[in-house]
């Protein structure tokens, strides 16, 4: 038995005591409310001070030269917040819609923003046919490849073509398609040569200098226009959304959270890597760990779904994570309890000052009113404990949570 697979057998048949309340008890405790025993305390040490988050003007109007972000539905507010407090001279503002705009764009990308876009031009879709509309459309993304020193018929640049993520959205998805098919004609008719700009592969704009052609259908009467390098976006994917297919035998659809961190950190667990997962029935990330040939360690107050208990290289202890340490260092640590944020942070923390784990992705739930207040203060916690290149992204498949990674 090598050091690693002791290690690994070692934590498994370690007890660790069950907590007095139920696995229902503690989902009904409301977030913030008194600290429980079990829990690990939050060391007054490791709080940093809230910052002053700055007011939010009311809704505003998209205007050329500006940048508008997307986020979830719902997080419009909080994403003005959080962009005022990385710019405060950014003047942003929530647009209708899932939409937040400043006039400039803060060094430092929102965690909560999905996507944005550079405003060249804004058009009417009810001047015209589909296909004098989409000539405009053609022409001002050509105008911006030029900008930009693009060669149109080139691979260097992708053409994304996408709606707000609504229920209103959802509905103009046909006609969103349609426009798409109309503005890559007009395109191919205008360069020769040109493959579909819609249908490169998404490896091929990993690099900072691809440049992103979006058009975006705010309602189904306007179009918003923005040439932009990759390197200043969010995300690969048409309005940053990266919808991913639950696969077959995924025991949960928290599953998808995880391939998407993994995908976003660019890095994954290998076979024989040895994982922990805090907070894992019942095991959609821990099915996922284990697809990825790697062996994990997996912690939950409650049981995990009956075929992903039976799979080769898991061991499963039922018991509070807060009272989980690894008899030695593993490689990853992964986390998405349904618990207090600052106690998750602070439990985090314990990993990365003991040195428990080379890397983690930690799911931090966000049901609160001051979400951006509790981002940095949580990114804080976890900088100070040692963790480096901490980063947090509100990623696709994440609601109500937002998605923290980093390394030692
Ligand atoms: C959102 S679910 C996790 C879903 C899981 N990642 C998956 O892929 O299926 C949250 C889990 O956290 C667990 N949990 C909450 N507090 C915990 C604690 N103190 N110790 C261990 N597990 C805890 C709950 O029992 C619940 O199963």
């Amino acid at each position: 038995m090598d050091a690693a697979t002791d290690l690994f057998y070692t934590a498994a048949v370690k007890k660790t005591p069950a907590p007095k309340k139920t696995t229902s008890s503690i989902r009904r405790t409301k977030p913030e409310s008194k600290i429980d025993s079990q829990s690990a305390p939050v060391s007054a040490a490791l709080m940093p001070p809230a910052a002053v988050i700055p007011e939010v003007p009311p809704k505003g109007k998209a205007a050329i030269g500006d940048w508008i972000w997307t986020c979830r539905p719902g997080f419009e507010v909080d994403l003005a917040q959080e962009l005022l407090l990385l710019s405060p001279k950014c003047f942003a503002a929530p647009l209708d819609g899932p939409f937040v705009k400043s006039v400039r764009r803060p060094a430092i990308l929102p965690v909560l923003g999905r996507q944005v876009l550079c405003v060249q031009s804004i058009l009417s879709t009810k001047t015209g046919s589909i296909t004098d509309v989409a000539a405009k459309i053609s022409a001002s993304i050509l105008r911006g490849l030029a900008n930009e020193k693009v060669v149109p018929a080139s691979s260097h640049w992708s053409l994304h073509v996408w709606g707000p993520d609504t229920e209103e959205g959802k509905k103009q998805s046909a006609a969103i398609a349609q426009w798409q098919t109309a503005v890559v004609q007009k395109l191919q008719a205008d360069v020769i040569g040109l493959s579909d700009p819609a249908a490169l592969g998404r490896d091929k704009s990993r690099s900072y200098d691809h440049v992103v052609a979006q058009v975006c259908f705010p309602r189904a009467e306007t179009a918003w226009v923005g040439v932009t390098r990759q390197g200043e976006l969010p995300s690969r994917f048409p309005g940053g959304q990266r919808r991913l297919q639950l696969p077959k035998g995924a025991p949960s659809r928290a599953f998808m959270k995880l391939d998407e961190a993994l995908e976003w950190l660019g890095v994954a667990p290998g076979p024989g890597d040895i994982c922990v997962d805090l907070g894992a029935a019942p095991g959609g990330w821990t099915w996922g760990l284990l697809k990825r040939g790697a062996r994990v360690i997996a912690v939950d107050l409650g049981k995990l779904d009956p075929d992903v208990a039976k799979m080769r290289n898991l061991a499963h202890i039922i018991g509070n994570a807060f009272q989980f340490s690894p008899p030695e260092g593993v490689d990853w640590l992964f986390g998405d309890m349904v618990w207090r944020p600052l106690e998750v942070a602070a439990l985090i923390a314990r990993w990365g000052k003991n040195h428990w784990a080379r890397f983690f992705v930690v799911n931090i739930k966000l049901a609160m009113k001051k979400k951006v207040e509790m981002i940095y203060r949580i990114k804080t916690i976890l900088e100070q404990a040692g963790w480096r290149d901490v980063k947090a992204r509100h990623l696709y498949h994440d609601r109500d949570e937002v998605t923290f990674v980093g390394h030692r």
